[in-house]
Protein backbone atom coordinates (compact mmCIF):
# COMPACT_ATOMS: atom_id res chain seq x y z
CA UNK A 1 0.00 0.00 0.00
CA UNK A 2 1.01 3.51 -0.57
CA UNK A 3 1.51 5.41 2.24
CA UNK A 4 2.46 8.93 3.36
CA UNK A 5 3.63 10.21 6.87
CA UNK A 6 3.32 13.37 7.87
CA UNK A 7 5.97 14.53 11.00
CA UNK A 8 9.67 12.84 11.01
CA UNK A 9 9.71 13.06 14.76
CA UNK A 10 10.28 9.93 17.09
CA UNK A 11 6.89 9.04 16.07
CA UNK A 12 6.54 9.64 12.68
CA UNK A 13 10.11 8.62 11.64
CA UNK A 14 9.71 5.34 13.45
CA UNK A 15 6.46 4.81 12.01
CA UNK A 16 7.43 5.26 8.85
CA UNK A 17 10.40 2.98 8.68
CA UNK A 18 7.73 0.49 10.28
CA UNK A 19 5.55 0.41 7.49
CA UNK A 20 7.98 -0.38 5.03
CA UNK A 21 8.84 -3.52 7.33
CA UNK A 22 5.28 -4.24 7.42
CA UNK A 23 5.59 -4.00 3.38
CA UNK A 24 4.42 -0.66 2.00
CA UNK A 25 6.11 1.60 0.25
CA UNK A 26 6.65 5.04 2.60
CA UNK A 27 7.14 8.83 2.15
CA UNK A 28 7.74 10.57 5.29
CA UNK A 29 7.69 14.61 4.68
CA UNK A 30 9.02 17.00 7.28
CA UNK A 31 9.39 20.87 6.71
CA UNK A 32 12.88 20.11 8.85
CA UNK A 33 15.30 20.05 5.74
CA UNK A 34 18.29 19.16 7.69
CA UNK A 35 16.16 16.56 9.38
CA UNK A 36 14.96 14.90 6.06
CA UNK A 37 18.32 15.05 5.05
CA UNK A 38 19.69 12.91 7.84
CA UNK A 39 16.76 10.61 7.76
CA UNK A 40 17.47 9.83 3.70
CA UNK A 41 20.71 9.02 4.31
CA UNK A 42 20.19 6.48 6.91
CA UNK A 43 21.31 8.72 9.80
CA UNK A 44 18.98 8.60 13.07
CA UNK A 45 18.51 12.80 13.57
CA UNK A 46 17.58 10.93 17.35
CA UNK A 47 19.06 8.21 19.54
CA UNK A 48 16.61 5.43 19.30
CA UNK A 49 17.76 1.76 19.58
CA UNK A 50 17.00 -0.33 17.09
CA UNK A 51 15.95 2.91 14.65
CA UNK A 52 19.61 2.62 12.55
CA UNK A 53 19.03 -0.64 11.55
CA UNK A 54 15.27 -0.13 10.85
CA UNK A 55 15.74 2.77 8.86
CA UNK A 56 18.57 1.43 7.13
CA UNK A 57 16.98 -1.74 6.07
CA UNK A 58 13.77 0.45 4.93
CA UNK A 59 15.98 3.10 2.73
CA UNK A 60 17.61 -0.42 1.40
CA UNK A 61 14.48 -2.07 -0.14
CA UNK A 62 13.49 1.30 -2.02
CA UNK A 63 10.18 1.59 -1.06
CA UNK A 64 10.92 4.59 1.31
CA UNK A 65 12.21 7.81 0.95
CA UNK A 66 11.61 11.42 2.65
CA UNK A 67 10.76 14.64 1.56
CA UNK A 68 9.71 18.38 2.34
CA UNK A 69 7.37 18.87 -0.26
CA UNK A 70 3.84 17.89 0.60
CA UNK A 71 3.05 17.47 -2.80
CA UNK A 72 5.42 14.05 -2.84
CA UNK A 73 2.32 12.92 -0.10
CA UNK A 74 0.00 12.84 -3.56
CA UNK A 75 -0.94 9.56 -4.50
CA UNK A 76 -0.73 7.67 -1.18
CA UNK A 77 -3.98 5.87 -0.23
CA UNK A 78 -3.71 6.43 3.98
CA UNK A 79 -1.95 9.56 5.03
CA UNK A 80 -0.27 9.32 8.67
CA UNK A 81 -0.52 12.79 11.01
CA UNK A 82 2.29 12.76 13.53
CA UNK A 83 3.61 15.82 13.90
CA UNK A 84 3.84 17.47 17.34
CA UNK A 85 1.37 18.92 19.78
CA UNK A 86 3.82 20.56 22.40
CA UNK A 87 2.58 22.44 25.60
CA UNK A 88 1.66 26.31 24.44
CA UNK A 89 4.28 28.52 25.74
CA UNK A 90 2.27 30.24 28.87
CA UNK A 91 -0.08 27.99 28.80
CA UNK A 92 -1.47 24.52 29.77
CA UNK A 93 -3.12 23.86 26.17
CA UNK A 94 -1.69 22.06 23.54
CA UNK A 95 0.10 23.87 20.73
CA UNK A 96 -2.01 22.69 17.49
CA UNK A 97 -0.28 25.11 14.77
CA UNK A 98 1.00 21.90 13.54
CA UNK A 99 -1.24 20.18 13.22
CA UNK A 100 -3.68 22.74 11.37
CA UNK A 101 -0.81 23.17 9.05
CA UNK A 102 -0.18 19.61 8.19
CA UNK A 103 -3.80 18.99 7.24
CA UNK A 104 -4.02 22.14 5.85
CA UNK A 105 -1.27 21.26 3.51
CA UNK A 106 -2.46 17.81 3.21
CA UNK A 107 -5.90 18.71 1.76
CA UNK A 108 -4.20 20.07 -1.26
CA UNK A 109 -3.11 17.05 -2.30
CA UNK A 110 -5.75 14.55 -1.25
CA UNK A 111 -7.81 12.74 -3.25
CA UNK A 112 -11.51 10.88 -3.02
CA UNK A 113 -10.81 7.64 -1.12
CA UNK A 114 -7.51 8.74 0.76
CA UNK A 115 -8.09 8.23 4.32
CA UNK A 116 -6.51 10.79 6.85
CA UNK A 117 -4.81 8.69 10.03
CA UNK A 118 -4.09 10.86 13.35
CA UNK A 119 -1.81 9.58 15.18
CA UNK A 120 -0.45 12.94 17.55
CA UNK A 121 -1.75 13.29 20.67
CA UNK A 122 -4.71 15.78 20.66
CA UNK A 123 -7.32 18.00 22.45
CA UNK A 124 -10.55 15.34 23.00
CA UNK A 125 -12.64 17.27 19.60
CA UNK A 126 -10.02 17.89 17.23
CA UNK A 127 -10.37 14.63 15.24
CA UNK A 128 -14.38 16.05 14.38
CA UNK A 129 -12.91 19.00 13.45
CA UNK A 130 -10.21 17.85 11.40
CA UNK A 131 -12.64 15.14 9.28
CA UNK A 132 -14.91 18.30 8.64
CA UNK A 133 -12.33 20.24 7.17
CA UNK A 134 -11.15 16.99 5.05
CA UNK A 135 -14.18 16.00 4.08
CA UNK A 136 -15.22 19.61 3.01
CA UNK A 137 -12.14 20.37 1.21
CA UNK A 138 -12.23 16.64 -0.69
CA UNK A 139 -15.01 14.86 -0.75
CA UNK A 140 -14.76 11.53 -0.37
CA UNK A 141 -11.51 11.54 1.96
CA UNK A 142 -12.14 9.84 5.42
CA UNK A 143 -10.43 10.57 8.66
CA UNK A 144 -9.94 7.98 11.52
CA UNK A 145 -8.16 8.40 15.13
CA UNK A 146 -5.10 6.27 15.58
CA UNK A 147 -3.55 6.82 18.77
CA UNK A 148 0.13 5.67 18.93
CA UNK A 149 1.39 4.37 22.81
CA UNK A 150 4.79 4.15 21.58
CA UNK A 151 7.72 4.24 24.34
CA UNK A 152 10.91 6.46 23.57
CA UNK A 153 14.13 3.99 24.19
CA UNK A 154 11.36 0.71 23.15
CA UNK A 155 9.65 3.07 19.88
CA UNK A 156 10.37 0.03 17.13
CA UNK A 157 9.05 -3.02 18.52
CA UNK A 158 5.99 -0.69 20.53
CA UNK A 159 5.48 0.15 16.87
CA UNK A 160 5.77 -3.51 15.35
CA UNK A 161 3.78 -5.34 18.08
CA UNK A 162 1.64 -2.49 19.69
CA UNK A 163 -0.32 -4.07 23.12
CA UNK A 164 -3.37 -2.93 21.38
CA UNK A 165 -4.82 -0.78 18.25
CA UNK A 166 -7.97 1.47 18.92
CA UNK A 167 -8.84 2.94 15.61
CA UNK A 168 -11.67 6.20 16.24
CA UNK A 169 -13.64 5.71 12.96
CA UNK A 170 -16.55 7.94 11.15
CA UNK A 171 -19.86 6.56 11.23
CA UNK A 172 -20.37 3.72 8.26
CA UNK A 173 -20.66 3.43 5.58
CA UNK A 174 -17.06 5.44 5.87
CA UNK A 175 -15.93 3.69 9.11
CA UNK A 176 -16.29 0.18 7.12
CA UNK A 177 -13.66 1.52 4.70
CA UNK A 178 -11.37 3.47 6.85
CA UNK A 179 -11.28 0.33 8.98
CA UNK A 180 -10.42 -2.34 6.27
CA UNK A 181 -7.71 -0.20 5.69
CA UNK A 182 -6.31 0.39 8.65
CA UNK A 183 -6.46 -3.34 8.81
CA UNK A 184 -4.53 -3.88 5.80
CA UNK A 185 -1.94 -1.33 6.52
CA UNK A 186 -1.78 -3.52 9.93
CA UNK A 187 -2.11 -6.98 7.96
CA UNK A 188 0.53 -9.21 10.06
CA UNK A 189 -0.08 -6.59 13.54
CA UNK A 190 -3.79 -8.03 13.01
CA UNK A 191 -3.68 -11.40 12.59
CA UNK A 192 -0.77 -11.86 15.09
CA UNK A 193 -4.21 -11.43 17.40
CA UNK A 194 -3.65 -7.96 18.72
CA UNK A 195 -6.40 -6.90 20.80
CA UNK A 196 -8.36 -4.31 18.42
CA UNK A 197 -10.99 -1.46 19.72
CA UNK A 198 -12.84 0.31 17.38
CA UNK A 199 -14.56 3.56 18.89
CA UNK A 200 -15.96 7.10 18.05
CA UNK A 201 -13.59 9.85 17.37
CA UNK A 202 -13.71 11.56 21.09
CA UNK A 203 -12.88 7.96 22.64
CA UNK A 204 -9.93 7.33 20.96
CA UNK A 205 -8.30 10.70 21.53
CA UNK A 206 -9.37 10.27 24.86
CA UNK A 207 -7.81 6.75 24.90
CA UNK A 208 -4.30 8.21 24.58
CA UNK A 209 -4.91 11.36 26.95
CA UNK A 210 -6.49 9.24 29.78
CA UNK A 211 -3.76 6.21 29.73
CA UNK A 212 -0.81 8.70 29.90
CA UNK A 213 -2.82 10.73 32.62
CA UNK A 214 -3.29 7.05 34.53
CA UNK A 215 0.63 6.44 34.27
CA UNK A 216 1.70 9.89 35.35
CA UNK A 217 -0.91 8.98 38.46
CA UNK A 218 0.65 6.11 38.98
CA UNK A 219 4.33 7.26 39.18
CA UNK A 220 2.50 10.81 41.66
CA UNK A 221 1.34 8.19 43.44
CA UNK A 222 4.36 5.90 44.16
CA UNK A 223 6.35 9.56 44.56
CA UNK A 224 3.80 11.02 47.28
CA UNK A 225 4.14 7.45 49.27
CA UNK A 226 8.33 8.47 49.09
CA UNK A 227 7.29 12.20 50.26
CA UNK A 228 5.65 10.09 53.76
CA UNK A 229 7.95 7.37 53.48
CA UNK A 230 10.78 10.15 54.23
CA UNK A 231 8.56 11.72 57.13
CA UNK A 232 8.17 8.32 58.89
CA UNK A 233 11.17 6.59 58.21
CA UNK A 234 9.87 3.94 56.19
CA UNK A 235 10.70 2.34 52.77
CA UNK A 236 9.05 3.80 49.31
CA UNK A 237 11.30 0.93 47.25
CA UNK A 238 9.89 -2.32 49.79
CA UNK A 239 6.45 -0.59 49.90
CA UNK A 240 6.21 -0.25 45.86
CA UNK A 241 7.31 -4.22 46.28
CA UNK A 242 5.18 -5.08 48.13
CA UNK A 243 2.04 -3.63 46.67
CA UNK A 244 3.22 -4.29 42.97
CA UNK A 245 2.18 -8.09 43.99
CA UNK A 246 -0.85 -7.33 43.76
CA UNK A 247 -1.59 -7.69 40.51
CA UNK A 248 -4.83 -5.28 40.82
CA UNK A 249 -2.22 -2.27 41.86
CA UNK A 250 0.81 -3.99 39.49
CA UNK A 251 4.69 -3.32 40.31
CA UNK A 252 5.30 -1.53 36.67
CA UNK A 253 5.77 2.24 37.03
CA UNK A 254 5.97 2.16 40.78
CA UNK A 255 9.46 3.53 40.70
CA UNK A 256 9.55 6.16 43.09
CA UNK A 257 11.98 9.08 42.51
CA UNK A 258 12.39 12.15 40.24
CA UNK A 259 9.47 11.66 39.31
CA UNK A 260 8.44 11.90 35.23
CA UNK A 261 9.31 14.63 32.07
CA UNK A 262 10.05 14.21 28.45
CA UNK A 263 7.63 15.37 25.51
CA UNK A 264 4.67 13.41 26.45
CA UNK A 265 3.64 12.87 29.77
CA UNK A 266 3.62 16.42 31.62
CA UNK A 267 2.31 18.15 28.90
CA UNK A 268 -0.03 15.26 27.81
CA UNK A 269 -1.42 16.15 31.51
CA UNK A 270 -1.95 19.86 31.17
CA UNK A 271 -3.49 19.71 27.85
CA UNK A 272 -5.99 17.43 29.09
CA UNK A 273 -6.96 19.32 32.26
CA UNK A 274 -6.66 22.65 29.74
CA UNK A 275 -9.78 20.75 27.79
CA UNK A 276 -11.45 19.37 30.44
CA UNK A 277 -11.39 23.26 31.50
CA UNK A 278 -13.29 24.12 27.99
CA UNK A 279 -15.41 21.51 27.80
CA UNK A 280 -16.55 23.09 31.81
CA UNK A 281 -15.69 19.77 33.08
CA UNK A 282 -12.44 21.00 34.85
CA UNK A 283 -13.32 19.23 38.14
CA UNK A 284 -13.32 15.86 37.15
CA UNK A 285 -9.26 16.43 36.09
CA UNK A 286 -8.44 18.53 39.30
CA UNK A 287 -6.23 15.73 40.98
CA UNK A 288 -4.35 16.35 37.58
CA UNK A 289 -2.85 19.29 39.23
CA UNK A 290 -1.80 17.61 42.66
CA UNK A 291 0.07 15.02 40.43
CA UNK A 292 1.46 17.49 38.59
CA UNK A 293 2.37 19.30 41.98
CA UNK A 294 3.61 16.13 43.50
CA UNK A 295 6.18 15.36 40.51
CA UNK A 296 7.54 19.01 40.21
CA UNK A 297 8.34 18.90 44.55
CA UNK A 298 10.72 15.93 43.92
CA UNK A 299 12.51 18.08 41.76
CA UNK A 300 12.78 20.42 45.06
CA UNK A 301 13.31 17.88 46.78
CA UNK A 302 16.40 16.05 45.13
CA UNK A 303 17.99 19.16 45.21
CA UNK A 304 17.35 20.22 48.98
CA UNK A 305 18.88 16.31 49.37
CA UNK A 306 21.72 17.70 47.46
CA UNK A 307 22.57 20.10 49.89
CA UNK A 308 22.05 18.34 53.28
CA UNK A 309 24.61 15.90 52.24
CA UNK A 310 27.10 18.60 51.30
CA UNK A 311 26.69 19.79 54.94
CA UNK A 312 24.00 22.43 54.18
CA UNK A 313 25.59 24.31 51.57
CA UNK A 314 26.05 24.09 47.85
CA UNK A 315 28.40 26.86 47.37
CA UNK A 316 31.47 25.99 46.04
CA UNK A 317 30.17 22.12 46.36
CA UNK A 318 31.25 20.04 43.14
CA UNK A 319 28.56 17.81 41.51
CA UNK A 320 28.55 15.11 39.08
CA UNK A 321 24.83 14.58 37.76
CA UNK A 322 24.96 11.36 35.91
CA UNK A 323 22.31 11.75 33.13
CA UNK A 324 20.64 14.40 31.24
CA UNK A 325 18.05 12.80 29.14
CA UNK A 326 14.57 12.65 30.93
CA UNK A 327 14.89 8.69 30.95
CA UNK A 328 17.27 6.35 29.83
CA UNK A 329 17.71 4.33 26.33
CA UNK A 330 17.00 8.04 24.54
CA UNK A 331 18.31 11.64 24.03
CA UNK A 332 15.45 13.42 24.56
CA UNK A 333 16.08 16.14 27.17
CA UNK A 334 12.34 17.87 26.61
CA UNK A 335 10.89 18.80 30.37
CA UNK A 336 14.10 16.36 31.88
CA UNK A 337 14.38 16.05 35.17
CA UNK A 338 17.78 15.23 35.52
CA UNK A 339 18.76 18.62 33.63
CA UNK A 340 16.04 20.72 35.83
CA UNK A 341 17.99 19.58 38.72
CA UNK A 342 21.17 20.31 37.25
CA UNK A 343 20.14 23.67 37.00
CA UNK A 344 18.90 24.60 39.97
CA UNK A 345 22.11 22.97 41.93
CA UNK A 346 23.93 25.24 39.64
CA UNK A 347 22.03 28.21 40.26
CA UNK A 348 22.10 27.50 44.35
CA UNK A 349 26.15 27.78 43.71
CA UNK A 350 27.24 24.05 43.09
CA UNK A 351 29.95 23.65 40.47
CA UNK A 352 27.57 20.90 38.27
CA UNK A 353 29.13 18.54 35.58
CA UNK A 354 26.78 17.06 33.49
CA UNK A 355 27.29 13.69 31.67
CA UNK A 356 24.72 11.17 29.68
CA UNK A 357 25.73 8.53 27.25
CA UNK A 358 23.52 9.84 24.28
CA UNK A 359 21.80 12.97 25.40
CA UNK A 360 25.34 15.54 24.86
CA UNK A 361 24.73 17.21 22.11
CA UNK A 362 20.67 18.21 22.68
CA UNK A 363 22.13 19.31 26.09
CA UNK A 364 24.97 21.74 25.20
CA UNK A 365 22.41 23.32 22.49
CA UNK A 366 19.53 23.61 24.87
CA UNK A 367 21.02 24.49 28.33
CA UNK A 368 24.61 26.47 27.03
CA UNK A 369 24.99 27.53 30.84
CA UNK A 370 25.72 24.00 32.19
CA UNK A 371 28.90 22.35 31.87
CA UNK A 372 28.82 18.89 30.67
CA UNK A 373 31.80 15.95 30.88
CA UNK A 374 32.10 13.32 28.52
CA UNK A 375 32.35 10.29 31.20
CA UNK A 376 31.07 9.92 34.73
CA UNK A 377 34.75 9.63 36.20
CA UNK A 378 35.20 13.17 34.36
CA UNK A 379 31.79 13.99 35.71
CA UNK A 380 32.44 12.71 39.77
CA UNK A 381 36.02 14.32 39.10
CA UNK A 382 36.83 15.62 42.92
CA UNK A 383 33.34 15.79 43.37
CA UNK A 384 31.65 16.36 46.86
CA UNK A 385 28.37 14.19 45.58
CA UNK A 386 27.57 12.27 43.49
CA UNK A 387 23.59 12.39 42.04
CA UNK A 388 21.98 9.60 39.47
CA UNK A 389 19.25 11.15 37.95
CA UNK A 390 18.61 9.13 34.75
CA UNK A 391 18.90 5.54 35.50
CA UNK A 392 21.20 4.34 32.46
CA UNK A 393 21.95 0.88 32.85
CA UNK A 394 26.16 1.88 32.43
CA UNK A 395 25.22 3.76 35.71
CA UNK A 396 24.07 0.94 37.03
CA UNK A 397 27.06 -0.94 36.17
CA UNK A 398 29.81 1.55 37.54
CA UNK A 399 31.87 -0.20 40.00
CA UNK A 400 31.90 1.85 43.20
CA UNK A 401 35.09 0.92 44.31
CA UNK A 402 37.27 2.23 41.56
CA UNK A 403 34.39 5.04 41.65
CA UNK A 404 35.17 6.19 45.10
CA UNK A 405 38.76 6.99 43.69
CA UNK A 406 38.20 10.10 41.62
CA UNK A 407 35.43 11.41 43.99
CA UNK A 408 36.43 13.93 46.97
CA UNK A 409 33.29 12.60 48.99
CA UNK A 410 32.08 9.13 48.96
CA UNK A 411 28.06 10.45 48.64
CA UNK A 412 25.66 8.92 45.82
CA UNK A 413 22.08 10.14 45.95
CA UNK A 414 20.07 7.67 43.83
CA UNK A 415 17.38 9.47 42.47
CA UNK A 416 15.88 6.87 40.38
CA UNK A 417 16.05 4.14 43.59
CA UNK A 418 18.07 2.30 41.02
CA UNK A 419 21.98 1.50 42.24
CA UNK A 420 22.68 -1.28 44.13
CA UNK A 421 22.62 0.29 48.21
CA UNK A 422 24.14 -2.68 49.64
CA UNK A 423 27.16 -2.52 47.15
CA UNK A 424 27.84 1.14 47.43
CA UNK A 425 27.45 0.91 50.96
CA UNK A 426 29.62 -1.86 50.66
CA UNK A 427 32.01 0.38 49.25
CA UNK A 428 32.44 3.23 51.64
CA UNK A 429 29.81 5.37 50.09
CA UNK A 430 27.15 7.19 51.97
CA UNK A 431 23.89 6.44 49.91
CA UNK A 432 20.97 8.65 50.18
CA UNK A 433 17.67 8.45 48.14
CA UNK A 434 14.37 9.78 48.03
CA UNK A 435 11.87 7.96 49.85
CA UNK A 436 14.45 5.89 51.92
CA UNK A 437 16.19 6.63 54.92
CA UNK A 438 19.59 7.41 55.18
CA UNK A 439 22.43 5.99 56.99
C1 LIG B 1 4.89 7.84 27.46
C2 LIG B 1 3.96 6.62 27.56
O1 LIG B 1 4.53 5.64 28.42
C3 LIG B 1 3.70 6.02 26.18
O2 LIG B 1 2.77 4.95 26.27
C4 LIG B 1 3.15 7.11 25.26
O3 LIG B 1 2.92 6.63 23.95
C5 LIG B 1 4.14 8.26 25.20
O4 LIG B 1 4.36 8.78 26.53
C6 LIG B 1 3.56 9.33 24.32
O5 LIG B 1 2.57 9.96 24.72
O6 LIG B 1 4.01 9.48 23.20
P1 LIG B 1 7.55 8.10 27.22
O7 LIG B 1 7.31 9.57 27.37
O8 LIG B 1 8.45 7.61 26.15
O9 LIG B 1 6.14 7.34 26.99
O10 LIG B 1 8.17 7.60 28.59
P2 LIG B 1 7.73 6.69 29.83
O11 LIG B 1 8.43 5.41 29.74
O12 LIG B 1 6.27 6.69 30.01
O13 LIG B 1 8.40 7.53 31.01
C7 LIG B 1 7.95 8.84 31.32
C8 LIG B 1 8.67 9.41 32.53
O14 LIG B 1 8.24 8.75 33.70
C9 LIG B 1 10.20 9.27 32.49
O15 LIG B 1 10.77 10.49 32.90
C10 LIG B 1 10.48 8.17 33.50
O16 LIG B 1 11.73 8.31 34.11
C11 LIG B 1 9.34 8.39 34.50
N1 LIG B 1 8.98 7.18 35.27
C12 LIG B 1 8.51 6.07 34.65
C13 LIG B 1 9.10 7.20 36.66
O17 LIG B 1 9.51 8.21 37.26
N2 LIG B 1 8.74 6.08 37.37
C14 LIG B 1 8.28 4.96 36.76
O18 LIG B 1 7.96 3.98 37.47
C15 LIG B 1 8.16 4.95 35.37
Amino acid sequence: MKISVIGCGYLGAVHAASMVELGHEVVGIDVDQPKVEALQQATPPFYEPGFEALLGRALASGRLRFSTDVRDAAGSIVHFLCVGTPQKRGEYAADMRYVEAAVESLVQVLAPGDLVVGKSTVPVGTAARLAELVTGKVPGAMLAWNPEFLREGYAVADTLHPDRLVYGLPADPEGETARALLDEVYAPIVSAGTPQVITDYATAEMVKTAANSFLATKISFINAMAELCEATGADVKQLADAIGHDDRIGRKFLNAGLGFGGGCLPKDIRAFMARAGELGADQALTFLREVDNINMRRRIRMVELAREVCDGSLLGKRVAVLGAAFKPESDDIRDSPALNVAAQLQLQGAVVLVTDPAALDNSRREWPHLDFAETPEEAADRADAVLLLTEWPQYLELDPVAFGRVVRKKRVLDGRNALSRTTWEGAGWTYRALGRRGT
